[in-house]
């Protein structure tokens, strides 16, 4: 059963997987994608028994960009406060950890898409970039931002200002992603890693998300500040007590993700 349009939903174990299904446009995002995948996660976030979220697409295409026809005839006030974009601010601030497995074109809104995740793991079919100086725009959905933080202000500025698209070789060497798999071994490669990430002590996963989210925005001392008030709320988890008996014990931990 599946109660969304443009994508598909399944749990293995504790790990969420959203697959974009919009083949006739190479799953570009327009605003049902927007509001499929930010109710899926949000859903996903809010289910304790689901520690790791999984974002794909098809072989072809994780996502071609933003839908150019659904923008092509906006004015500026749709991108009104609420309106336009406004609603990815959900999916970036969902607490679970998110990986995005990314074969053949992340392109535009795609690729900002893939950098609202926190791990991103490419086949080698992959092709990234931001073309939306192209089409006379910019990226809308955090590509400024997000790639200039991830691969520096030269390789973003150059990128952003010619369109250019990169394949997964350069998209890793530049840090972009974090590995390159065959693609064939992709999808097995994210479940294997979300398994293990989601297997991991919700409590401490949600700190090490919120901890790593805030080096990207605020000072260091504010920084170190915030992830000592993490580190030290962990103490007071059922989780911390078992793992760290369970070292003692010399035995597998047995969380209860809280
Ligand atoms: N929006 C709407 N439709 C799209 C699309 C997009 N971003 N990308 C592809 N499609 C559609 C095509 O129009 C085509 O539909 P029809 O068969 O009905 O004509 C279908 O998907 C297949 O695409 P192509 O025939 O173009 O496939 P291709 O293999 O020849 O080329 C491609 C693939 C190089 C990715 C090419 O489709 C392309 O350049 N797409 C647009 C990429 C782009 O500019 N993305 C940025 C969008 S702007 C943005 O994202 C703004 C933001 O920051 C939020």
């Amino acid at each position: 059963t599946n109660a969304y349009e443009t994508i598909r939903v399944e749990t293995r174990g504790r790990v969420g997987w959203i697959t974009l299904d919009r083949p006739e446009a190479l799953n570009a995002l327009n605003r049902q994608v927007m509001r499929d995948l930010v109710a899926a996660a949000t859903a996903f976030d809010a289910d304790e028994g689901i520690g790791a979220i999984v974002v794909t697409g098809s072989e072809r295409a994780f996502a071609a960009g933003a839908d150019i026809k659904e923008m092509e005839g906006l004015r500026g006030r749709d991108f009104a406060v609420g309106g336009g974009f406004d609603q990815w601010r959900a999916f970036a601030d969902i607490r679970t950890p998110v990986i995005a497995a990314v074969a053949g074109y992340a392109l535009g809104g795609g690729c900002e898409l893939a950098m609202m995740c926190d791990v991103i793991l490419a086949a080698d079919s992959a092709k990234f970039g931001q073309p939306e100086i192209t089409l006379g725009v910019i990226p809308g959905i955090g590509g400024t931002q997000r790639l200039i933080r991830a691969i520096g202000y030269y390789k973003a500025a150059e990128l952003v200002l010619s369109g250019r698209t990169i394949d997964a070789a350069e998209a890793e060497r530049i840090g972009l992603v974090s590995r390159v798999v065959p693609a064939a071994e992709l999808l097995d490669e994210a479940d294997a890693l979300a398994q293990g990430i989601a297997a991991k002590p919700l409590p401490a996963l949600y700190a090490a998300k919120a901890a790593l989210d805030a080096a990207l925005e605020v000072p260091l001392a504010e920084g170190l500040r915030l992830e000592k008030h993490l580190f030290a709320s962990l103490f007071d988890t059922e989780d911390q007590k078992e793992g760290m008996a369970a070292f003692r014990e010399k035995r597998p931990p047995e969380f209860r993700h809280r």
